[in-house]
């Protein structure tokens, strides 16, 4: 399916740590899925060489380019150094995608249609509004993932059912809005952030189903101290929200 037609120069984005078998698959299926979308890949100098890889398909597809940083740092890092590549390229549309197969390609073209025909800033790929689904998880991820979506709601009072959703299209606009210099978080918590971000901007943010499909390859970079942050992060802001009313 092709990008809907309006939206501008469209780049998705994909942070990689140790994804050596998954990218090539997403990588195809992005390509297959949106022939007119840019990839960006954003790895943090992977040891099991998903870099290197990643170079070998830019060498050969000028439609995919690769970020490389030295360290680790967190996939909140690597979307702040992607968003701001893409904001200097001249992107109009920045999606964000894992790289492990959960977020379907094939679904790319709903989040791009509804960016464009519901006029929203930002649209949220959500396994929790009617519709939405998720395939192969455990029952302790699933019960992690709707309590930490429910925590987030009531501490900081919005509609969205699936705040920490990775799957996102954002307009280059929603972005210089949010203004990405001054976001500390690192891990997971960034999701959160940039959400509640865009809503107190003012923002039109907008959920659609889609299917979550767990990884087969590979495994998640999840862990405590992501979960903690997480949490603080949330209590913080929400605390936070309640003292300047
Ligand atoms: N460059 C980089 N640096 N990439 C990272 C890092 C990092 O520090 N940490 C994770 N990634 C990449 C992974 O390689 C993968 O492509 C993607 O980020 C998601 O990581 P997973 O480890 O597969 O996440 P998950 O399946 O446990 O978590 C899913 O649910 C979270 C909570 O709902 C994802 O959809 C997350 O986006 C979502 O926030
Ligand atoms: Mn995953």
């Amino acid at each position: 399916m092709a990008i809907p037609a309006g939206l501008g120069r469209v780049v998705v984005i994909i942070p990689t740590y140790n994804e050596l078998e998954n990218l090539p698959r997403v990588v195809g299926r992005v390509r297959a899925a949106t022939p007119d979308a840019d990839i960006l890949v954003i790895d943090d100098n992977s040891p099991d060489g998903t870099g290197r890889l990643a170079d070998e398909h830019a060498a050969r597809d000028p439609k995919i380019q690769v970020l490389h940083r030295t360290v680790k740092d967190g996939l909140g890092g690597a979307y702040i150094a992607g968003f701001t590549r893409a904001l200097e390229a001249g992107y109009d549309v920045m999606v964000e995608m894992d790289a492990d197969g959960s977020h379907r390609p094939e679904e790319l073209p709903l989040l791009l249609s509804a960016l464009r025909d519901q006029d929203a800033d930002l649209v949220i790929g959500s396994r929790w509004v009617a519709g939405g689904k998720v395939h192969n998880w455990p029952r302790s991820r699933e019960v992690l993932s709707r309590g930490g979506n429910l925590y987030a709601r009531t501490m900081l009072r919005f509609h969205l059912r699936d705040s920490t959703a990775g799957y996102r299209a954002f307009r280059r606009t929603a972005l210089e809005k949010i203004g990405l210099d001054e976001i500390d978080s690192r891990g997971y918590c960034f999701q959160v952030d940039m959400a509640l971000r865009s809503v107190r901007a003012g923002l039109r943010v907008v959920e659609v189903p889609i299917n979550f499909v767990e990884r087969e390859i590979g495994v998640s970079k999840m862990s405590g101290n992501i979960v903690g942050e997480a949490m603080w992060s949330v209590t913080r802001w929400g605390f936070r929200d309640l003292l300047r009313r």
